[in-house]
């Protein structure tokens, strides 16, 4: 077996720590040592972002993370969206929206969606469209995921401290 190497990093704001392999990748990390089961395994070979998070403010696809690349690292999660027991504007436009069937990918789709409001808070919808290509979604055909980042822009345009 591999030397284990501790890990600490910060997770939805709190402090975290693991004993992991080298070659442990930051989905399982999350999922099955840190009780984080909300980024989603589905491809594991960074095409679907089912495991999209956001890592020290970039999206990125954690089944292509090493855990231990993440040492010191601010992570976001979509269980760490949720302020003060209210749903993140993107949640809720996603659930007034219908951006989702299965849910399957919802969470990688929030956890992008997220990061691309913060770079740009205002896209159009080809910049939606672009921005989000990478993740992939069997059930809905986009086009409610992209009314939803839509109304949730509009959203936190008039409410920004909810971003
Ligand atoms: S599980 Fe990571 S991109 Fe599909
Ligand atoms: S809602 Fe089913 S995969 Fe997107």
């Amino acid at each position: 077996m591999a030397k284990l190497h501790n890990v600490a990093f910060k997770l939805n704001g709190k402090a975290v720590a693991a004993e992991v392999e080298p070659r442990e990748l930051l989905i399982y990390t999350l999922r099955e040592r840190l009780g984080a089961t909300g980024a989603h395994i589905g491809c594991e070979t960074s095409h679907c972002g089912a495991c999209t998070v956001d890592c020290n403010g970039m999206s990125v696809k954690s089944c292509t993370v090493l855990t231990v690349q993440c040492a010191g690292a601010d992570v976001l999660t979509v269980e760490g969206l949720e302020r003060g027991g209210a749903l993140h504007a993107l949640q809720q436009a996603f659930h007034e929206e219908h951006g989702l069937q299965c849910g399957y990918c919802t969470p990688g789709m929030l956890m992008r969606a997220y990061r691309l409001l913060q770079e740009n808070p205002s896209p159009s919808e080809a910049e939606i469209r672009y921005g989000m290509a990478g993740n992939l979604c069997r059930c809905t055909g986009y086009q409610n995921i992209v009314k939803a980042v839509q109304s949730a822009a509009r959203k936190l345009a008039a409410k920004p401290a909810a971003a």
